[in-house]
């Protein structure tokens, strides 16, 4: 057996411990996002602080823990708080809770995170459905030797965000009457935001959003196999469309529209 194999065996053993059975679907949620952890019935609680091999999350507003339950009536677990490549973190750390979710069975994954709109058309509080993403953190999680057990040399993403899992969200915001509009996400490695200039240069390239995580995750549950569902929360306009940027906004713009969030990955879950 190879290393990572062992290493996750020894964290899925002691989640399963816990109590934690079967899994369809795993849900990383973002700054700000964490509440739905609290809509979870018939729950399981797991600190991250607790678990082997597991880090510990530094940012404010993140909870640091795995909830496992019940949502939509669909078996869940999710992390409440996530790791990012800022918090100084490598990649194959801020990524391991994915492969967790792989080993432990998951067959998908939904991906959340708070955002900056580059698209000119996205107002504050808008959610929008992750069409594709580039990666522009300048490093990748899937460097060093490769497991075939785990997943292949060179994972193909051209469907990384799952076609028909977006037409479902799409589906799912119509019948709550709610606007979900669609885009690309950009990510960088942060922890500033991003310059006027390398905010231009992204809207060229193609991105419709801007954010700090997501990427590397999303990167790995296609290595991993798992389908991916991502929804993003544009907290805020990004640098050079707006006066000035802050984090007490993002979480602000998160608290207002949570409602929504919430509601939408409940009826998406259901549709699923
Ligand atoms: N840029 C990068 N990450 C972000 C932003 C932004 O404008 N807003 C929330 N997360």
């Amino acid at each position: 057996m190879t290393q990572l194999s062992e290493v996750l065996q020894e964290t899925t053993q002691f989640i399963r411990s816990k109590g934690v059975k079967e899994i369809d679907f795993g849900l990383i949620l973002g700054s700000g996002l964490g509440e739905l952890a609290e809509e979870i019935e018939e729950t399981i609680v797991i600190p991250y602080d607790q678990i082997p091999f597991f880090p510990t999350s530094t940012v404010v507003g993140h909870a640091g823990q795995l909830v496992y339950g019940k949502l939509s009536g669909r078996k869940v677990l999710a992390m409440q708080g996530r790791f990012h490549f800022y918090e100084g973190h490598s990649m194959q750390t801020v990524t391991y809770p994915v492969r967790v979710m792989a080993a432990l069975g998951v067959h998908s994954v939904i991906v959340t995170n708070a955002c900056g709109g580059v698209n000119e058309s996205f107002v504050p509080g808008d959610l929008m459905v992750i069409t594709d993403h580039i990666n522009f953190t300048g490093q990748n999680p899937l460097i060093g030797p490769n497991e075939e057990t785990i997943g292949p040399r060179f994972p193909d993403m051209s469907d990384a965000y799952t076609a028909v899992y977006r037409e479902i969200a799409k589906e799912a915001a119509k019948k709550l009457n709610l606007s979900l509009k669609e885009g690309v996400y950009m990510g960088y490695s942060g922890p500033m935001y991003e310059t006027p200039a390398e905010i231009h240069m992204s809207r060229i390239m193609g991105a419709d959003a801007v954010g700090m995580s997501t990427v590397p995750e999303v990167i790995v549950a296609v290595h991993s196999g798992l389908k991916v569902l991502g929804i993003s929360c544009i907290t805020n306009l990004a640098a050079g469309m707006q006066v000035n940027l802050n984090h007490e906004e993002v979480v602000e713009t998160t608290q207002r529209v949570k409602h929504s969030f919430k509601a939408l990955i409940k009826e998406t879950l259901k549709l699923l």
